[in-house]
């Protein structure tokens, strides 16, 4: 199976990533970095280090076709970082 996790790099995401890997799925990581690490994500696995519309694309293309989830682990990780952007993520 082919896996996206968004939000690898980041605390939660890049312990699932790392747990996926060893069970040796192919794991692709969508993450802005803004707060997550790209040394974080496990080894052989796909990091798109940005959240374009194209990045996007190119991410899911890596898909294997009929055989995929999405785990969705990206975001502010605390209230106060959605409060002090709200611009940011409406603009997003
Ligand atoms: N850590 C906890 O104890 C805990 C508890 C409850 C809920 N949560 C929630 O779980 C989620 C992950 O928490 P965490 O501790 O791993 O936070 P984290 O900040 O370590 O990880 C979040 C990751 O998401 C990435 N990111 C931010 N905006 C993004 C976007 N628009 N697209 C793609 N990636 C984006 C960041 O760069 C980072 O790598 C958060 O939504 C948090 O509120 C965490």
């Amino acid at each position: 199976m082919s896996i996206l996790v968004t939000g690898g790099a980041g605390y939660i995401g890049s312990h699932m990533v790392h747990e996926l890997a060893d069970a040796s799925e192919r794991v692709v990581v969508l993450d802005s970095l803004s707060t997550g690490f790209d040394w974080a994500v496990a080894n052989g696995c796909r990091l798109y280090a940005d959240v374009s519309v194209s990045s996007v694309f190119a991410a899911l293309a890596r898909l294997k076709p009929g055989n995929d989830s999405t785990v969705g682990v990206g975001g502010a990780g605390q209230v106060f970082q959605c409060g002090n952007r709200v611009r940011k993520y409406h603009g997003d």
